[in-house]
């Protein structure tokens, strides 16, 4: 016999949006268990996304967990568009009403989240085993999977799937119901952190005849780096060195000097755009990467999962306290209206930035017109700012 337990809303997955979920529905009086297969250190030291909107930051700071991030993080009012060797800045805060980004480390969000469940005696069980999920057609769904060996069924009135775009929970769902829309990209990131002050402020987002190339950071002593690359390249082609040089070609600007560093981290990040359709199927609802994948170009992953499971916390808590299914029953579509303006948004800046490998001298001479256009028009300026700051929560 299985061990049986019983919550009210099972998760799936201790990502940013497994996590907030659990602690936003925690603040609503309603219970919940996270049941993650890797290890709270994987999951607290995985180098990953790092910007936050303005959005994300505010509902942190609401749920009580922005305290480190207030102190830690760093505030950014622009980002720069760098091409034909000189940058551009766009201004968010005089663009958009005064609002900004945050830089802080999705590793340091999450240790804050879990920090903060633990202190709230909240249930996240890491390190289980063969999790799969059932029943969720009915009323009574079930989350199983094995915890030090032991098998365990875990009951719930609905099932949220936050275990990323590799996990189990959207290929649970019978085939026939979900829709994919996919894009691939002709290119990969190679990524690298590094143990150097950062050589600007704010971001540099830069257009290359070598292809795409960004300045980002963690802290003021660490920079994190990205040259675009051959989707399957092999990273051990590239050492230290030839990732330095090319850096140092690609960013070159005039009276601009990037500063080098021992190299902590290096890998390679495929690109994809991606959304499944509808985001929900009976009692089981995706959130995050398990229903939709950005390009990083335009730093959404985290601020997306986070956008859908604030919607789906704000349902749940509709129906615990009226028992009133509507907003449940629209979470799809609800978080779709913003996944599609973020897709396009990603998609563009991907599109505008990189070199692709079947493109033409027009094209080339189109995404200069495009990079003058948007650093030149207010209006085009503004339409960049707006997205990368965060479009309004609906
Ligand atoms: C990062 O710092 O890792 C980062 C920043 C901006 C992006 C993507 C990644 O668009």
């Amino acid at each position: 016999m299985p061990i049986s337990l019983r919550t009210q809303v099972g998760i799936v997955g201790a990502g940013p949006a497994g996590l907030v979920l659990s602690h936003l529905l925690y603040l609503h009086g309603i219970d919940s268990i996270v049941v993650e297969n890797r290890s709270r250190q994987y999951v607290e030291e995985r180098v990953r996304a790092g910007v936050l909107e303005q959005g994300t930051v505010d509902l942190l700071v609401e749920m009580g967990v922005g305290e480190r991030m207030k102190r830690e993080g760093l505030v950014h009012y622009g980002i720069e568009l760098r091409f034909a060797g000189h940058g551009h800045r766009i201004d968010f805060q005089e663009l958009t009403g005064g609002k900004g980004i945050t830089i802080y480390a999705q590793h340091e969000v999450l240790k804050d989240l879990n920090n903060a469940r633990a202190a709230t005696g909240g249930q996240v069980f890491f390190e289980v085993e063969d999790v799969s999920v059932h029943d969720f057609d009915g009323a009574r769904p079930k989350i199983r999977y094995k915890k030090d060996g032991n098998a365990c069924e875990l009951t719930c009135d609905f099932i949220a799937g936050c275990d990323g775009f590799h996990g189990i929970c959207r290929p649970s769902i019978p085939s026939g119901v979900l829709t994919e829309y996919e894009r691939q990209y002709p290119f990969g990131w190679l990524g690298i952190l590094a143990e150097a002050p950062p050589s600007s402020a704010e971001l540099v987002y830069t257009h290359h005849d070598r292809g795409f190339a960004l300045l980002s950071m963690r802290t003021p002593q660490i920079s994190r780096l990205y040259l675009q690359c051959d989707p399957d390249e092999d990273i051990d082609r590239w050492p230290d060195e030839r990732i330095w040089q090319e850096l140092h070609v690609r960013l070159a600007s005039d009276g601009w000097k990037l500063t080098e560093g021992q190299i902590l981290q290096k890998g390679i990040t495929g690109m994809r755009s991606f959304v499944v359709e509808p985001m929900q199927y009976g009692r089981l609802f995706l959130a995050g990467d398990s229903a939709h994948i950005v390009p990083p170009t335009g730093a959404k992953g985290l601020n997306l999962a986070v956008a859908d499971v604030r919607i789906l916390a704000r349902a749940l808590n509709q129906y615990h306290t009226t028992g009133g299914r509507d907003p449940l029953d629209r979470y799809s579509e609800t978080c779709l209206r913003r996944v599609w303006k973020v897709q396009r948004f990603s998609w563009w800046m991907t599109s505008m930035l990189h070199r692709f490998p079947d493109e033409n001298p027009f094209d080339q001479r189109r995404q200069l017109a495009e990079l003058d256009y948007v650093t030149s028009s207010r209006a085009a300026a503004t339409t960049l700012a707006e997205n990368y700051v965060g479009l309004p929560m609906e």
